[in-house]
């Protein structure tokens, strides 16, 4: 699986329950485009998840979702690494490693637990309530998964942009201690479309407006809420403009280039009612879904055999992972 002219694309998927469409189109079909010119390490979140989630079997299944949902979308386990944190403790060596590097006061500014302190003194609460350590550290937690593959790119939200800059921080701490290299530089890269991809009610698709559309409904679920979106009062006979249009922004991200071209001419054109558009949409969405969520279902009614997949791209991770490991306890002289 090395190919030392490849760069090295690395992200982590946190296990936050079934993915939704502004999920898919933005980090999973671009994780997936990517890993075609990348060699490309994609694994679960597991521990991060942790500080959130304190349900075994809530932590369980939704780590199966994610799993089946990569392998549903297109991941193939023999091109592109695919692992579970937790199968990896050389992670959490290398996060003791650079705990040594990372300044408390890095760590104070990084925005989630910024957010935390800010909405406890709102509250008038103590300012660390509900704080654990693990979400004080998450950064640097991150850092270690990030750092241990030797990665070039990490492909996340820009949510994410300021963990990848700590990584960025602590590795280059370490190397100029050790003057060496021995920590390659990571570089973020932007997958976000999900502040431009609109919900059922036109504002941005997110699972905190309740206005997702999840990836793997059921057909018929998937055409009802289709039928949801909000449009406006536009009468059949009406022209209407495609760009400030819900199902055609959803639209764009299914069809080709041609499909394109001609739904906007109909909606120009007008004669062309909101139902036959939302239906236009429907059937080119289910094409596309379908044959994943077949997958996504055989794979949900199989755990055994995603734990396999898991267990199988873990010790390949973990080989990967303990070279390097053993290479920096010598730059560090405790070997
Ligand atoms: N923090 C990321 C998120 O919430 C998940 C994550 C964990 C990650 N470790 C990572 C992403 C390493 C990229 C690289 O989405």
């Amino acid at each position: 699986m090395t190919d030392t002219k490849k760069k090295i694309a690395l992200t982590g998927i946190k296990p936050t329950g079934i993915p939704h469409l502004g999920n898919y189109l933005g980090a999973i079909r671009p994780a997936l485009e990517l890993s075609k010119t990348c060699e490309a390490r994609y694994f679960i979140a597991d521990y991060h998840a942790l500080n959130a989630c304190k349900d075994p079997a809530v932590l369980r299944k939704m780590t199966l979702e994610v799993a089946a949902t990569w392998l549903a979308a297109g991941l193939d386990p023999d091109k592109v690494l695919i692992y579970k944190q937790s199968l990896v403790p050389q992670t959490h060596e290398l996060l003791t490693i650079l705990m040594a590097f990372t300044p408390k006061g890095l760590m104070n500014r990084a925005h989630a637990y910024k957010a935390m302190l800010q909405s406890n003194a709102e509250a008038g609460k103590d300012p660390d309530d509900g704080v654990n350590m693990g979400l004080f550290t998450y950064p640097v937690l991150m850092a270690a998964d990030i750092l241990l593959f030797d990665t070039d790119f990490v492909p996340v939200g820009k949510d994410q942009f300021q963990h990848v800059e700590m990584a960025v921080d602590i590795a280059q701490s370490f190397n100029h201690v050790y003057s060496c290299e021995a920590l390659k530089i990571p570089q973020a890269l932007s997958s976000d479309i999900s502040s431009i991809l609109p919900g059922l009610d036109g504002r941005k698709m997110s699972k905190s407006y309740d206005n997702t559309i999840p990836l793997f409904v059921p057909e018929k679920q998937l055409r009802k809420l289709i039928m949801r979106i909000i449009t406006n009062s536009q009468g059949v006979e009406e022209p209407k403009d495609p760009d400030t249009c819900t199902i055609f922004s959803i639209y764009k991200n299914f069809a080709t280039e041609a499909q394109i071209q001609s739904l906007r001419e109909r909606y120009l054109a007008g004669g062309m009612g909101w139902g036959h558009a939302k239906q236009e949409l429907f059937e080119l969405m289910n094409e596309h879904l379908s044959p994943m969520r077949a997958r996504y279902d055989e794979l949900m009614a199989n755990p055994a055999e995603i734990d396999r997949i898991l267990a199988e791209g873990s010790a390949k991770a973990r080989d990967f992972a303990s070279e390097k490991i053993k290479y920096l306890r010598q730059v560090i002289g405790v070997e």
